[in-house]
């Protein structure tokens, strides 16, 4: 097939994306096809009428304009089938928000708010946790300790961000499922347990070589395994995601609490999904083949 990979994009998930990006390329020629890298860039919309020559689009972007449906859209308008979830799903995702509002309704999440004015006020005790709204990767992301901390972070955070979600710090397990549709079913990849060398799985722990320990498959009771699994289709079918994604939550006394749903996962050295493909004896290039096939043309 002639596939083209794009990769790289604008967000601050960029260099993350042409490691993704890169992975992707080399595996999809091992696999046999012929593929082009595009470099998603401000002038993506003059890119965009080559793309039509494709057979498929492998979109390996993070971030804001590649995993909020908005490059999706773009595809859609000019026909062309493409690696993912569709306009909907991925600009749900992609908004922690709205995407508690509709999960919460099947699975358990902790609770939040939204906050748009810096705050010293946490309605969930301390320590709690801040986020932005729509961003990947754990930019952004803070754990406050007390007053003075979500002050200070929400300060910097809004500057950046027009909003921010506050949420119930849980302390648990930290958890997170692949899932992808393999002959005609979702299917759950084995369950990883991320153990960071920090405070919590944030960026330089996501990226950084030895910070964090990849447990594999996750020790998980019956239950605990039942409960993340029951967990993470929901999540995944209750947004209407399509084709595999990587869903992150915290296991604490048995309940599994959703903390999101990663449409586009990373597909770098380090990144989760590949080390649980390669936990089910899938190689990197089964991981992508598979991807591959989970585009309906
Ligand atoms: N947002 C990053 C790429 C991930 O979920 O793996
Ligand atoms: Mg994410």
């Amino acid at each position: 097939m002639k596939i083209a990979v794009l990769m790289g994009g604008v967000s601050r998930e960029r260099e993350i994306s042409l490691r993704s990006g890169e992975n992707v390329v080399k595996a999809l020629k091992k696999l046999g096809h012929e593929v082009v890298p595009i470099d998603v860039k401000e002038d993506f919309f003059l890119v965009l009428p080559s793309l039509k020559q494709f057979d498929l689009v492998f979109i390996a972007l993070h971030g804001k304009f590649g995993e909020d449906g908005t490059v999706q859209a773009l595809l859609d308008w000019i026909g062309v089938p493409y690696t993912g979830s569709g306009v909907l799903a991925s600009a749900l995702c992609f908004d922690k928000l709205m995407t508690y509002r509709i999960v919460e309704k099947f699975v358990p999440v902790p609770e939040y708010t939204v906050i748009d004015k810096p705050t010293r006020e946490s309605p969930f005790g301390f320590p709690c946790v801040l986020k932005p709204r729509r961003e990947g990767s754990s930019i952004g992301v803070h754990i406050c300790d007390n007053a003075e901390e979500l002050e200070h972070y929400s300060q910097i955070e809004l500057s950046l961000y027009g909003e921010l979600v506050l949420q119930r710090y849980v302390r648990g397990r930290e958890l997170t499922a692949s899932l992808i549709e393999m002959d005609g079913e979702l299917r759950i990849l084995p369950i990883l347990e991320l153990r960071p060398r920090r405070r919590f799985y944030d960026y330089i722990a996501k990226y950084t070589p030895n910070m964090t320990e990849f447990v594999l498959p996750a020790p998980l009771t019956e239950e605990e395994y039942r409960a993340v699994c029951e967990s993470c289709l929901k999540a995944f079918k209750a947004c209407e995601c399509k084709g595999f994604a990587r869903i992150d939550g915290i296991l604490k006394d048995g309940i599994f609490y959703f903390l999101e749903i990663n449409t586009i996962p990373g597909m770098t050295d380090l990144s989760d999904m590949p080390a649980s493909a390669r936990a089910a004896g899938m190689s990197f290039e089964d991981l992508i083949d598979a991807i591959v096939k989970t585009v309906r043309r």
